[in-house]
């Protein structure tokens, strides 16, 4: 089987260790953007090339055989990669664009929950108009004010944090109505968790929840990044998720793909990314993607026991139901290494040591190698994962990991500590019982 990955991060790079350990013995194809030295190592052949040159990436699928192409990141799925690749007969783990609309296009997506009355929706408004928007935003307590367009998670801000007074936020309606349609909604109080499954368009084969630490620095302060790093335990729940939320929370996302079909006609196949705040009221959706979050997919594929390329077919082939998906019931940890400064100032064409990273697993992602040493860009660089029976123990073998990095990198050291573990189920009782 001839196997392209698309996408140079540290998702990519465990999307291709988890292909790699396949018993079908796959050839690895891939096309980054940069090289990813991690990737690389693994492929017998891989394209330096735009990931949204959706032409030229069809053109190296089908002069290297490709069977299937594994699409990382959002920005080809919402340029129409899989229609393209599927129209040329090679299957795709991706959803087409109509259906990955759930994620690069917020406003459809909340006027999509309304319209099939999906729960967990949060009072919102769409507006291309300030007047407008203004007066909804004074209807409202407290609120999140979004671009409707991809950001790569940096165009969100929230009262209280990003947005500190009325001026702030009716400032920002303004910015982000010169570019893009604005999505105002109400703020959601509580605690975030991540729920991804594989998806045939019919059925869900969901992975074990996932906590990711959006905020740049220790105590969950600084700006908002791509995520610092991520936590799950050795049950599917979070250390504050009930069974119930749970339920609640797949049953969102089942509703999600049933009526996206209903309302395209397009399947969804490929992975969901549900984002939710549990409130005092139960899960609440943030937002959906349409592919593995990063650093997310790094916690639940290597705990991935069925073979990768199985589920892959199963996708493809509507099978998912037949198919049993399991994982490793372990507890992980991982942290992002990132440049100092970052997300702001990042260095750039820092030197990265890796020392021994002992027992945790490594995968790199926007980093560069020259003359066999790796170096910082301006994004996140190196992400390390311990694995255990226990979160404790998965965050000592990260961070032990982390200790042997050296470079003008940081990383926060409280990610799947029990101090931060036990204060995020301190600050849930408290929003559940107020
Ligand atoms: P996103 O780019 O949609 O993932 O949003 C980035 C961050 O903004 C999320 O991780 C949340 O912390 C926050 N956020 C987004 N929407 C809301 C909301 N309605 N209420 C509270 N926080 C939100
Ligand atoms: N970790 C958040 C995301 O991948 O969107």
């Amino acid at each position: 089987m001839n196997v392209l990955i698309v996408g140079s991060g540290g998702r990519e790079h465990v999307i291709a260790e988890t292909v790699a350990k396949s018993k079908k013995e796959p050839i690895i194809f891939a096309v980054m953007s940069k090289k990813n030295p991690g990737i690389a190592k693994l492929c017998k052949d891989y394209l330096l090339s735009n990931e949204v040159d959706t032409q030229k990436i069809v053109n190296y699928a089908l002069i290297n055989k490709i069977d299937i192409a594994f699409i990382g990141p959002e920005a080809p799925l919402a340029a129409g990669i899989v229609d393209e690749l599927e129209d040329k007969g090679i299957k795709s783990i991706g959803p087409k664009k109509e259906v990955a609309r759930i994620e690069f296009d917020k406003a459809w997506t909340r006027k999509f929950m309304q319209k099939y009355n999906i729960e967990g929706c949060p009072k919102f408004g769409v507006f291309n108009n300030e007047t407008e928007a203004i007066s909804f935003i004074d209807t409202l307590e407290s609120v999140a004010i979004k671009p409707a367009g991809l950001t790569g998670g940096k165009g969100v801000k929230v009262t209280g944090d990003q947005l500190q007074t009325l001026d702030d936020t009716k400032a920002y309606v303004r910015h982000v109505l010169e570019k893009d349609t604005v999505v105002i909604e109400e703020k959601l109080i509580g605690e975030e968790f991540t729920l991804q499954a594989f998806s045939d368009g019919h059925t869900l084969a969901f992975a074990p929840t996932v906590q990711d630490h959006k905020r740049a620095f220790e105590g969950d302060k600084g700006p908002n990044t791509g995520g610092m790093g991520s936590y799950n335990s050795s049950s599917i729940l979070l250390p504050f998720l009930t069974d119930d939320d749970l339920y609640k929370a797949k049953n969102i996302m089942l509703d999600t793909i049933k009526y996206l079909k209903e309302e395209t006609s397009e399947l969804y196949k490929g992975v969901i990314y549900g984002q939710f705040i549990l409130t005092k009221y139960g899960p609440k959706v943030i937002e959906f993607n349409a592919r593995f979050g990063d650093p997310e997919a790094m916690n639940i594929l290597p705990l991935l026991k069925t073979d990768f390329l199985d589920v892959a077919t199963a996708i493809h082939n509507e099978s998912l139901k037949d198919l049993i998906v399991e994982f490793d019931k372990k507890a992980t940890v991982c942290k992002y290494a990132v440049p100092e400064g970052y997300p702001d100032n990042p260095v750039k064409d820092a030197k990265i040591k890796i020392e021994d990273t002992g027992d945790a697993l490594l995968f790199y992602s926007s980093v560069y190698e020259h003359e066999g040493i790796i170096y910082t860009t301006g994004s996140r660089s190196i992400a390390v994962v311990g694995i255990s029976d226990e979160i404790e123990m998965a965050e000592q073998i990260a961070q032990n990991a982390l200790d042997n990095i050296d470079g003008r990198v940081f990383s926060r050291r409280d990610i799947g500590t029990s101090k931060l573990i036990e204060q995020k189920m301190h600050n849930m009782k408290k929003i559940i019982n107020d």
